[in-house]
């Protein structure tokens, strides 16, 4: 997929046209000439309101958390924003080995001289890039201390040893959260005060239906209503708290249209990519009759693809 056609399918989800109007005066005003490609994001991200806000909050200089459960989209949506900013972006995983040194940068010895080689952090801000701060509630306190003068009005990094650098105008941070898994922490109330928050839904079925028919334009529309309709049980016995989220997995349904693809059975590919990630008994039988009901389990490519 080009850029283009990227752009094409995320805007014509019908985006506000003033906003699409701001977006691009943002890239007219800050056109990308640098080696780094704008890169175009694997899927684009399906769902409108959340498109708008998120383009909005961009738009007005402000930093951005999304919050969600997995595979919710959190880094599609960061990758569809900055191809709509035509800028390119930065990722910055936060483990937890992730420092301060290696967020900013440090000094290394290059033929005899000490030499400043930048970390993504310091690169992306001093050249106006979309920065992806990603599962950013892994990050240890002293990363996390890096980003508090960066992400205010100062808008500065503090280099150790070097001048403070100010950030390029088209700077812009983006970061990404799970909320309540094991590893995962709290956000300080300041670090969280520097952003503007969006809670990612898992998607429904317009999104789950447009999702579908990009990535496999050759899957029948009764048997892409289906895994839908079969989805969206599993979201609501997610919801009504009877099952826990691992069968709410979209990489795993997306992983299952494959594996039928590739001639397994709806039943044997749905298995591997959502019912055996329950390791309850009681919530894998439940998770089972939900798919009993909702799909022909012994279809497969023949009565799923029409290839
Ligand atoms: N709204 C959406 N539009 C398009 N694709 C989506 C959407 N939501 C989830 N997906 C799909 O879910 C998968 C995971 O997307 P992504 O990696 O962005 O999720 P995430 O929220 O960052 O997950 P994690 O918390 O596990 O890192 C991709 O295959 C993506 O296509
Ligand atoms: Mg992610």
């Amino acid at each position: 997929m080009t850029a283009e056609e990227a752009k094409i399918l995320l805007t014509g989800q019908g985006l506000r046209p003033g906003l699409l109007r701001e977006a691009e005066s943002f890239r007219e005003k800050y056109p990308w000439q640098g080696t780094r490609k704008v890169a175009v994001p694997r899927y684009p991200y399906f769902g409108k309101e959340i498109l708008e806000q998120a383009l909005a909050a961009l738009l007005a200089g402000a930093n951005l958390l999304l919050v969600g459960p997995k595979a919710a989209g959190k880094n599609i949506l960061a990758e569809s924003l900055a191809l709509l900013l035509g800028r390119p972006a930065w990722n910055v995983s936060f483990h937890i080995d992730v420092d301060a040194s290696y967020l900013i940068g440090m000094d290394t010895f290059k033929g005899g001289e000490v030499q400043f080689r930048p970390g993504p952090v310091h690169e992306c801000a001093s050249l106006g890039g979309v920065c992806i701060l990603d599962e950013i509630n892994m990050a240890r306190n002293e990363a996390m201390a890096v980003l508090h003068s960066l992400l205010d009005h100062r808008r500065l990094l503090e280099v150790p040893g070097y001048e403070q650098l100010q950030l390029h105008p088209a700077a812009r941070f983006i970061a990404t959260m799970n909320y309540g898994y094991a590893g995962t922490r709290e956000l300080n109330e300041a670090l969280l005060s520097r952003f503007v928050v969006l809670h990612l839904p898992v998607p429904g079925e317009e999104e789950l239906m447009a999702l579908f028919s990009y990535e496999f334009p050759d899957l029948r529309q009764e048997a892409g209503q289906m895994l839908a309709a079969l989805f969206m049980d599993i979201r609501k016995k997610y919801e009504e708290k009877e099952i826990s989220g691992r069968a709410l997995d979209l990489r795993g349904l997306l992983e299952s249209v494959r594996l039928i693809r590739l001639g397994l059975t709806v039943k044997e590919a749905l298995a591997m990519g959502l019912v055996n990630k329950c390791f309850d008994v009681q919530e894998k039988t439940l998770v089972e009759d939900l798919l009993a009901l909702r799909v022909s389990e012994d279809w497969g490519a023949k009565e799923f693809f029409s290839f």
